[in-house]
């Protein structure tokens, strides 16, 4: 039978990535497309359900971006969210209008009937609305299920032809009944059973890769991070052998990280590992240099050449594992996914070697790639691993990086991150790490004076980077973190913890 698809329309909205992300935590699987998708690839792609997504725009400016209509009369149940519902309005006879008062924030909804998708929602209910323009007339043969102070036509739905529209934003955390919502709109009005299942995920995945691949050879560079892992563990079931991961070590690894990743899949996995040893060449190259962005820049490029150098070593490659997740492929516009990005941890590509890429994440989102991770087996220490910058410490060594200053942070860094771990925060900090800025200050320990470095503790709450808090950590963590530090790290005598939050602070210091 053929697997469940709902498909996501994207007109642009900032949250369109999260309603892809719910229907995928009610076990069905979710693909956002562009909104000018064509009636014919819609028809072939045989979806069981179709959400027009928000959008910035308003359908009045000329050229507003709009679907097919004809996805209206394909018998397929339709919810339009925001400005999908306004262009639903539009397109069916309704009328649209600017809104008097934009509402956006929290808002209290009241329910107006639909015995489908409000089922078992309060008659009075929170939600998020974010929009300028508001429907004015719903179409013929709709009816109002839903009001809110500033918004007499909050919902709408056509049951009989399975369209349904709201104005408010049931993907957000902020609509707390929007999963259900949701939920109620993939179950209770387009029937669905929820086949999607991140098991069946990686057998259909390793099965497409060994018939792809058959006896050629195939490269993954392996950072050790997240995506790069779970993508080299799933090639690896799937041709064992005929796969080669390459690790770079560049000097500005955190403690113990390249032991655990050569014992994790080099020792545990048997995964044909080449771990290259370059410290001593990336700290060469950095030698002197202070400028934020020129380190960044020696780093990516020497990570290239040694990339580079180990790929030509190997011989006739003909495929490269490339770790992309579903928000990379969206973020470049659905279509482009096939160039590399340059900013991937595999840095990129020697440019006389044509691989074709093998993705195997390329459908997940993060949480998914977890779920997978730990499902082929890998390591806790692995799976939930914080995001990493490429450059590595060579960010948090902040100007002229040394073979000292390297061992000092990795020390320091070792305890905040192991703390951490002791009180059970590591799954709830998005980041917790150490920096160490290029002063020094006086201190006394002992009898003596001391003049030393500082350490500055940096962990935020976050769920995406683009935005974070800095974490309110409780003082008695910070405190054993400061006394751990100051005692067993050889050159700090003081630690200071950053309250900056971003914006408008970045996460890194550099
Ligand atoms: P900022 O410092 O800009 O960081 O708030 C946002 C997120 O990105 C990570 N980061 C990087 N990741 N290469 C990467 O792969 C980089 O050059 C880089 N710089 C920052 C950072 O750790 C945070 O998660």
């Amino acid at each position: 039978m053929e697997k469940e698809l709902v498909l996501v329309l994207d007109f642009g909205g900032q949250y369109n990535q999260l309603i892809a992300r719910r229907i995928r935590e009610l076990s069905v699987f979710s693909e956002m497309v562009p909104f000018d998708i064509t009636l014919e690839e819609v028809k072939t792609r045989q979806p069981s359900a179709i959400i027009l997504s928000g959008g910035p725009a308003s359908v009045h400016i000329p050229d507003a971006p709009a679907c097919d209509p004809g996805i209206f009369k394909l018998g397929i149940p339709v919810l339009g969210i925001c400005y999908g519902m306004q262009l639903m309005a539009q397109e069916l006879g309704g009328v649209v209008k600017p809104s008097e008062l934009r509402e956006y924030g929290r808002t209290e909804l009241e329910v107006a009937g639909d015995e489908l998708l409000f089922k078992g929602i309060p008659p009075h209910t929170q939600v998020w609305m974010s929009h300028g323009d508001c429907i004015d007339s719903i179409p013929p043969g709709f009816q109002v299920t839903a009001v809110t102070g500033n918004c007499p036509i909050a919902a709408m739905c056509q049951p009989e032809s399975g369209l349904y529209g709201v104005q408010f934003h049931p993907e957000v955390k902020h609509t707390p009944e929007g999963q259900q919502i949701l939920r109620n709109f993939l179950f209770e009005v387009a029937g669905l059973r929820g086949d999607w299942d991140l098991s069946d995920y990686i057998e259909e995945m390793v099965g497409e890769i060994r018939n792809r691949v058959g006896g050629k050879r195939v490269l993954c560079g392996l950072s050790g991070g997240v995506d790069s892992s779970v993508a080299a563990m799933m090639v690896h079931r799937a041709i064992g052998d005929q796969l080669v991961c390459v690790y770079v070590d560049t000097g500005l690894m955190r403690k113990g990280e390249t032991e655990s990743l050569i014992e994790t899949f080099k020792n545990q996995e048997h995964i044909n590992l080449v771990a290259v040893d370059a410290g001593e060449r990336f700290l060469g190259k950095l030698a002197g240099v202070t400028d934020p962005e020129k380190k960044r820049k020696i780093i990516g490029e020497e990570f290239i050449r040694v990339f580079e150098e180990e790929a030509l070593k190997l011989g006739e490659i003909d495929y490269l594992v490339q770790g992309t997740i579903y928000p990379d492929v969206v973020e470049s516009g659905t279509k482009t996914a096939q160039t590399i990005k340059s900013h991937h941890n595999v840095g990129g590509l020697p440019e006389d070697m044509q691989f074709e890429l093998i993705e195997p994440l390329r459908w997940l989102f993060k949480d998914e790639v977890r779920v997978i991770g730990e499902k082929l087996g890998i390591d806790e220490e692995i799976v939930w691993r914080q995001p990493f910058p490429g450059p590595g410490l060579g960010v948090r060594v902040l100007e002229e990086v040394t073979p000292e200053k390297v061992r000092i942070l990795q020390d320091a860094d070792y305890i905040v991150r192991d703390e951490i771990k002791k009180a059970g925060l590591n799954k709830s900090i998005w980041q917790a790490f150490a920096v160490l800025p290029p002063v020094r200050s006086v201190g006394v320990m002992g009898d003596a004076r001391t003049y030393a470095y500082p350490i500055i503790i940096r962990a935020v709450v976050s769920d995406d980077a683009m935005t974070a808090e800095w974490a309110q950590l409780p003082y008695e963590l910070l405190d054993i973190m400061a006394r751990r530090i100051v005692n067993e790290v050889r050159g700090v005598n003081r630690v200071a913890y950053d309250i900056t939050s971003k914006p408008p602070g970045t996460i890194e210091w550099e």
